[in-house]
């Protein structure tokens, strides 16, 4: 764990997550890459915590998430877990951080807990990283899974498509998520997908299923914390509410700021110290 993290033992555990669906309670989950919004996050009695390779998009500036690097995600990792106490942090496994082989993903999940302070990593794909997940799990890391639209391979899938539509590939998506749980996955997030599948996928699995853009029958849901906070009001996708407009408050307290400074309103006395 980051030598700075100070995670409670009343932290959300695997534990606790798995009977959440045993009792029919859901799981909330977001985004976080920095400390500043992990403080906030940490008062909003949300249960778990994903530092999201789409860090590239929200944070890095990338059009995508396949240049985000293991370092990349070890930073920001590091940066929510000093703070956070209570939810659960997993950390997602960058693009080709695990693919190669079963000892890359081993020494790549190793280094998000011990250098990054997650307490869990997310993987995309099914039965072809199966033997990852496995080993990973052995290992005493839990693994989430992701299926559905995996932006790790965004140029295979043509683009940001809804998934698993048609009898094929509606097959392929329950077969890829037992594999998942027979491999040993604590959970499985469902991005994408029409609702009556993730209903079914849900149902099939005995392991909790977290979606965004997957419908109301998953066990839980994520979202992107920037997204549903509403910082580009330009992006607005079907899955996507929207529980506050900050982008515009910000811009509009930058504003102010800018208008009080060139009007020289900024510092009044009140804001010096005049001895
Ligand atoms: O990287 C990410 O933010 C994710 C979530 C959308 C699930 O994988």
């Amino acid at each position: 764990m980051s030598k700075d993290s100070g995670r409670r033992s009343g932290a959300i555990s695997v534990a606790d997550i798995s009977r959440r669906k045993t009792a029919g309670k859901k799981l909330s989950m977001v985004t976080c890459y920095d400390a500043a919004f992990a403080r906030l996050v940490e008062d909003s009695g949300i249960d778990m915590v994903l530092v999201g390779d789409s860090l590239g998009n929200v944070v890095l500036g990338y059009g995508d998430t396949l240049p985000v690097t293991m370092d990349d995600m070890v930073h920001h990792t590091a940066a929510v877990a000093r703070v956070l106490r209570t939810p659960f942090l997993t950390a997602d496994m960058p693009f080709m951080s695990y693919k190669i082989s079963v000892e890359q993903a081993l020494t790549n999940a190793a280094r998000l807990i011990q250098e990054g302070g997650a307490m869990a990593v997310k993987v995309e794909g099914g039965e072809e990283i199966g033997a990852q997940v496995a080993a990973i799990t052995a290992a005493g890391i839990p693994v989430m899974g992701h299926l559905g639209l995996t932006p790790q391979s965004v140029h295979a899938l043509g683009g940001y498509k809804v998934q698993g539509r048609g009898d094929a590939a509606e097959r392929r998506l329950l077969d890829a998520a037992k594999a998942l749980e027979q491999a040993g996955a604590f959970a499985i997030v469902l991005e994408l997908v029409p609702a009556p599948l993730a209903a079914k996928v849900t149902a099939a699995v005995a392991v909790p299923t977290i979606g965004i853009g997957a419908g109301p029958a998953c066990d839980g849901q994520v979202l992107v914390l920037q997204d549903l906070l509403g910082f580009d009001k330009d992006f607005s996708p079907k899955f996507l509410k929207k529980y506050a407009n900050l982008g515009d408050t910000i811009v509009q307290a930058l504003r102010s700021y800018d208008a009080d400074v060139k009007a020289m309103a900024f510092p009044s006395a009140e804001q010096s110290f005049n001895e």
